[in-house]
């Protein structure tokens, strides 16, 4: 069976931790490729809200296994803390959760490091949610890094002891006040790293090319979004993974050729968090109306997220780099209410117009051209056929579809699971 994926075509908090658990009963497991405690992904049905940070968007589902795949990083601390709260929800995790022992490990110095690094960096920072992500990867593409699979070997403590002491002496090196006791931190790690242990770590490269072979669905489940890739993002200011489709190939173990479905998640506006350009960003009454209305504060951080209108520039160089096959827009509901509604459809770029996304999009570089659409008033979020919808949003969205020649076959009008109209 080909594997499908899932991902965000924006910066991240897209939507797409309702629609894996909307679409997880279709799927046998759903498999998360890279990013790790990073994200924030949020899932709301029977009144209760919930946020995942590592553990894939279907543990609430009785019957999906939940793989974290060899791309993702781990921070054993704050994995805990996540299991520790399904099992308050009394979610049998033990049985649906694998783990590969390819995935690597974020040591407590590794946020350290991230810290000091970006307090070094002082304006320019990166926005990092500082949870240790960047130096994880440095040391997995530099070869240094500990993985899952080293926590059951005898003498991982003594490698564990290495790199700390490493990190401690770069974290010098940046000459910034860090306040820490490194012995605390590293109580809760070990205590952390025996309930990792404690779960099913698999070899997980071949698990995915069994269950191929067996015929099973698999949903792979990106975190952060197509903007924030390594490389194909707005660099530096992005995340130190590939967010987008080429990275659950290589997060995974899936080859190319069995990819199936690409469902691409994108909000109807757009929002950013942390720094770095963003073209269409409001910073009038309707970027603040947008974030009220969206409650655009991050998941994991909790920092207001930044707000603009929707960039179809960026969206088609998401959909063209991942391959989309399905369109998924999500918080409809939010722009209920604006009269006239905004879409960049290319950008003033040293004098000429242009509909691809340049190597600079700095704003200094980059000015959006937009086309106004019509706004509707209708309230969305009661709403749950596709013939309810009003005829504004259905213009709205027959004109992305034929800009990103793509069907948009989800509309999500609430976060909750049946805020959702399937087209
Ligand atoms: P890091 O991955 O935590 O180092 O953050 C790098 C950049 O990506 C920052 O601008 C973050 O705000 C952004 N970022 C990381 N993860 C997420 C996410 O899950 N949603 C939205 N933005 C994210």
């Amino acid at each position: 069976m080909a594997v499908d994926l899932l991902l965000g075509l924006q910066w991240g908090d897209e939507g797409k931790g309702k629609i894996v658990d909307v679409l997880t009963s279709k799927y046998n497991i759903i498999a998360r490729f890279q990013g790790g405690p990073n994200a924030g992904h949020t899932l709301v049905f029977n009144g209760m809200k919930h946020v995942l940070h590592t553990i894939p968007s279907g543990i609430f589902h009785e019957d999906a296994i939940n793989l974290v795949g060899n791309g993702v990083v781990i921070d054993p601390v704050i994995f805990k803390k996540e299991l520790d709260k399904l099992a308050e929800q009394h979610v049998d995790y033990k049985k649906s959760l694998y783990i590969s022992r390819k995935a690597h490990i974020i040591l407590p110095t590794h946020r350290l490091l991230d810290a000091a690094s970006e307090t070094a960096k002082g304006k320019a920072k990166i926005g990092s949610t500082l949870k240790g992500i960047g130096p994880t990867y440095m040391d997995k593409t530099g070869r240094n890094g500990i993985r899952v699979g080293d926590l059951e070997l005898a003498d991982w403590k003594e490698k564990y002891r290495a790199l700390a002491n490493k990190h401690e002496a770069m974290i010098n090196f940046y000459n910034v006040e860090i306040q820490y006791d490194l012995k605390e931190l590293e109580n809760e790690f070990f205590e952390a790293v025996k309930v990792l242990k404690s779960l099913k770590l698999i070899d997980s490269e071949e698990y995915i090319f069994q269950a191929q072979k067996d015929g099973k669905t698999i949903l792979a489940e990106g975190a952060q979004g197509s903007l924030l890739d390594i490389d194909f993002g707005t660099y530096p200011f992005v995340t130190s993974s590939n967010t987008t489709a080429a990275g659950a190939c290589t997060g995974l173990g899936v080859a190319p050729n069995k990819i199936g479905d690409v469902f691409g998640i994108f909000k109807a506006y757009t929002t950013r968090v942390g720094s770095g350009p963003f073209p269409t960003e409001l910073f009038d009454k309707d970027g603040e109306t947008m974030a009220k209305v969206g409650h655009e504060f991050g998941a994991t951080t909790g920092r207001p997220r930044r707000c603009g209108w929707l960039d179809l520039v960026a969206l088609k160089y998401a959909c063209q780099v991942n391959g989309v096959t399905q369109l998924m827009m999500m918080k409809a509901d939010v722009l209920s209410g604006f009269k006239t509604l905004k879409v960049c459809t290319a950008y003033k770029y040293k004098g000429e117009t242009i509909t691809h996304l340049p190597y600079n999009i700095e704003p200094e570089n980059v000015e959006p051209i937009y086309t106004d659409f019509k706004g509707w008033a209708a309230d969305l979020t009661e709403m749950s056929e596709a013939s309810q919808m009003p005829d504004e949003l259905n213009a709205y969205i027959a004109f992305l579809e034929k800009e990103l020649e793509t069907p948009i076959t989800i509309v999500s009008v609430g976060p909750d699971r049946k805020q959702t109209i399937f087209r």
